[in-house]
């Protein structure tokens, strides 16, 4: 593995008003202040955008060399220009239409983010090669654990076959995957793939369960519990995401030469997931309990009253599980916030937020 030392460095993070973006340059910046932090967002309103302006602030607060774009990753023009701008040491790719339901109704968008967006940030660092530049020395991009479909192995292993996605959304994360291999391969990339299993925490994104359940909830509505429960899910605090591709940033797959002589690909793929799966039910019980003692829900809430168990959606699998293994063995971590921990920063970040 390649040590890369970020310090005065220039990071290119895509993404970055998103959830796991805006919390990653977070966390770039306190902890490398000699760094470039460029960040590219194009806000769109899949959710909320006054939570990605909240994060943006968020971030602005904190001083360092930070500088946002609002633009299209799948604009190539606009990405050729900004790669010609900036000589970026590390490109990490979290700009993405996220969610596998959206997926079924919204297709057109997954193919514009996914790939196209996803194909610019490959020729981008292709081109930042030429010329005898020293250009990308790691790209790290995200992928999802759905990638791994309905396996019936588990834990989920990098090892296992990925070849049979069950929504649009996983079809096109695991052509990232392939992509980025092709070009590790073709052109001597550094790809470092992330398999991210459901990750939640404060300035979350409300179109996931935790946020949705904890909207209706305040709301008196009555919230629906998919597969009647019987789902398990690695939940994943995003604090531990982010030490997770902090640390996977500063270590890239090296440039090896085959036993035919010809370059193998410095391609590498890893699941960042708690590897602790909580049953949906027992989830949406700390959930309440965190809701209560953080003040967003009263004290006599009857829960009871507001739960409905409905069968599973399309596109949605029973269970999720990551081995860990090769992260610790390579990066010296894997994730172990306790999900109880990590749902109470969720409720006292909701409460101060919505002001409740
Ligand atoms: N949160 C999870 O549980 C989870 C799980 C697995 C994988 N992931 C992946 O992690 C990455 C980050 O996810 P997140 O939860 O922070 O989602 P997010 O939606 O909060 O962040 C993604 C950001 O990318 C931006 N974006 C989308 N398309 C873009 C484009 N074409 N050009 C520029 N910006 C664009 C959006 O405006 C958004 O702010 C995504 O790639 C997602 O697929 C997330």
């Amino acid at each position: 593995m390649k040590t890369i030392d970020l310090k005065n460095k220039t990071v290119l993070v895509t993404g970055a008003a998103g959830f796991i973006g805006a919390s990653l340059c977070r966390e770039l910046l306190k902890r490398e202040p000699g760094i470039t932090l460029i960040g590219v967002d194009s806000m769109n309103d899949y959710y909320d955008v006054s939570l990605k302006e909240y994060r943006l602030k968020e971030l602005q607060k904190l001083g360092g060399d930070f500088r946002f774009i609002k633009a299209n990753i799948a604009d190539k023009t606009f990405m050729q220009e900004l790669f010609a701008q900036h000589d970026f040491a590390v490109v990490v790719n979290l700009a993405a239409q996220a969610g596998v339901r959206y997926s079924i109704t919204n297709p057109d968008i997954y193919i514009e983010s996914n790939l196209i967006g996803f194909y610019n940030v490959l020729e981008c660092c292709r081109h930042s090669y030429d010329g005898g530049r020293q250009g990308v020395e790691h790209l790290v991009y995200a992928s999802s654990s759905s990638v791994y479909g309905s396996n019936a192995e588990i834990p989920y292993s990098t090892d296992d076959k990925t070849d049979s996605p069950v929504s649009l959304y996983a079809a096109t994360k695991k052509s990232n995957e392939l992509l980025a291999h092709a070009y590790a391969k073709l052109y001597q990339i550094p790809c470092t793939g992330l398999r991210f299993f459901t990750v939640y925490g404060p300035a979350g994104r409300p179109d996931m369960a935790y946020f949705g359940f904890t909207n209706k909830l305040r709301r008196g509505e009555t919230i629906e519990i998919f597969n009647y429960g019987n789902c398990r899910r690695d939940f994943t605090f995003v604090d531990d995401i982010v030490e997770g591709v902090i640390r996977v940033m500063r270590g890239a797959p090296e440039r090896q030469i085959g036993a035919d002589g010809l370059p193998l690909p410095p391609a590498q793929v890893y699941n960042i997931g708690n590897s602790h799966p909580e049953n949906l039910l027992d989830f949406v019980d700390i959930l309440q309990q965190e809701l209560i003692a953080a003040g967003v829900l009263p004290e006599d809430y009857d829960f009871e009253s507001h739960k409905r168990l409905v069968p599973m959606q399309a596109g949605d699998v029973p269970v999720t599980f990551a081995d860990t293994t090769p992260l610790q063995r390579d990066y010296g971590f894997c994730p172990s916030t306790p999900l109880r921990d990590g749902l109470r920063a969720f409720a006292q970040w909701y409460k101060q937020f919505y002001q409740i």
